[in-house]
């Protein structure tokens, strides 16, 4: 872990996406004796083309229904099913998600709420005019800020955090595994404010939480035995055991995310419809999964350097070339408006749509879902110092475009959730059935943050 005085260069969002700019790299000689530990033997071969040529089928076989119902294919569900269900997701819709990998939870945080957010935004925004890096630099659409008072009071809302910790109980883990499923942490990332007609923001196809790491770090490799195996169809993407101390970042890259959000998300601040510069998924996330996993294995390039899309430093490129079935089967999000909030897994390939082809700005708050495990704790620690001296946090290209800002969040104005989710205050001592599991996470969170 670095500490808060090694943070990153300067830079934006684009510095993690070699579409947008980010620097490539080659792949040293040591990735190509890496794919012949994974498939050592002649019949580890054989298993992994077999696998691969049933995964190809699949997709042939759900690309009919997904083309099909196009949008409506994403899971959703309103908040309020969520809280009359005992703050977990009605069963048929938990189903989905693991099936799609993706949901939509309409009305997470109250319309005015999330319409007074970017009002605030917009404010903060407007009070440092010519002081705030974005992207792109002459007309930004994604700004480098941190710490404005919505994003602090929506990634500590009651509801929110209520949406998350439903998003929790679809995963799982040993009883063993060092994570408390039932507690989530603040991570603080930047927000998006896409005017209408802008095409600059487009994200192409990828995955985040790095990219040669899955088979590069032995632990990371371990959440996807089931797939190096040749059994793809047995992988379960929900099973946290490995995740808590797998490492997602070996080249301390700009955009690099060092810790285990199980879900990617956002919360909208505006009307999204579809078209209007929304998310898109593969809907078909154990499959997607497989597919770029196993393809750099597969015999055509077990004896190539390469890992396809796969470069130190950058997220997982995914082209149409190589992996046409995901491009093809990818769908935009349903139309959205403000305080829905759409939440993707750690694995899925996603993108943002090209343009936003709309009248109305297209902006969210981009807030994922955190539990609590040693690697999270670690990064709330030097994450809790940037955020009381107004510095960018640790993941984040290092601008501190926020340092002098006057109307920044700080620890004074913060509430007593803000700062349980900042790691200011700890959590109440766990129940006597808590696993050795979840003890161990809060020990290790307790003793991390300085409360033990
Ligand atoms: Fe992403």
């Amino acid at each position: 872990m670095m500490a808060a005085s090694q943070l990153k260069p300067k830079g934006d969002i684009s510095s993690v996406f070699s579409h947008l700019g980010g620097k490539e790299t080659v792949l040293d000689p040591s990735f190509l004796s890496l794919k012949k530990e994974i498939v050592p033997e002649a019949e580890d071969q054989v298993k992994i083309d077999e696998a691969y040529q049933r995964l190809l089928q699949s997709f042939e076989k759900e690309a009919a229904e997904i083309k099909e119902k196009g949008s409506a294919i994403v899971p959703q569900v309103t908040f309020a099913e969520i809280e009359a269900n005992q703050g977990q997701f009605p069963a048929h819709i938990a189903d989905e998600i693991r099936k799609r990998g993706c949901v939509v939870i309409r009305n997470v945080v109250p319309e005015q709420e999330a319409r007074d957010y970017k009002d605030q935004v917009q404010e903060y925004i407007n009070n440092h005019r010519g002081q705030i890096v974005g992207f792109p630099a002459n007309d930004p659409q994604v700004w480098e800020i941190y710490w404005s008072q919505s994003q602090l009071a929506a990634r500590s809302h009651p509801n929110f955090n209520t949406a998350t910790l439903a998003l929790n109980k679809i995963w799982h883990a040993s009883d063993s595994a060092a994570i408390d499923l039932s507690k989530n942490l603040g991570y603080c990332d930047r927000l998006r404010i896409r005017k209408p007609q802008n095409k600059s923001f487009a994200l192409q196809e990828h995955i985040d939480s790095g990219s040669v790491e899955r088979w590069l770090d032995p632990e990371y490799r371990k959440c996807y035995t089931e797939i190096f195996n040749g059994n793809w169809e047995n992988h379960d993407p929900f099973d946290a055991t490995h995740r808590v101390e797998a490492r997602m970042d070996y080249y301390n890259s700009p955009g690099g995310c060092s810790v285990f959000r199980n879900f990617q998300g956002w919360l909208a601040m505006a009307e999204i419809k579809t078209g209007g510069g929304t998310l898109r998924v593969c809907p078909l996330l154990k499959q997607s999964t497989a597919y770029f996993l196993m393809k750099p294995l597969i015999k055509e390039y077990i004896d190539k350097n390469d890992y396809i899309g796969a470069l130190p430093g950058l997220c997982q490129g995914i082209g149409k070339t190589d992996y046409p079935q995901i491009i093809d089967t990818m769908v935009s999000m349903p139309d959205v408006g403000y305080g829905d909030a759409v939440f993707w897994h750690c694995d899925q390939v996603h993108a943002v749509e090209p343009k936003n082809d709309s009248q109305v700005d297209s902006s969210v708050l981009y807030i994922p879902s955190v539990p609590l495990c040693r690697i999270n704790s670690e990064y709330i620690l030097i994450q809790r110092e940037a955020f009381e001296k107004g510095l960018t946090p640790p993941d984040f290209p290092g601008n501190h475009c926020e340092e002098r800002f006057e109307d920044r969040a700080k620890p004074s104005t913060i509430n007593k959730m803000e700062k349980l989710n900042m790691g200011m205050t700890t959590f109440p001592s766990l129940p006597t059935d808590a696993t050795s599991g979840q003890k161990k996470a809060l020990e290790n969170h307790n003793k991390i943050l300085g409360f033990a």
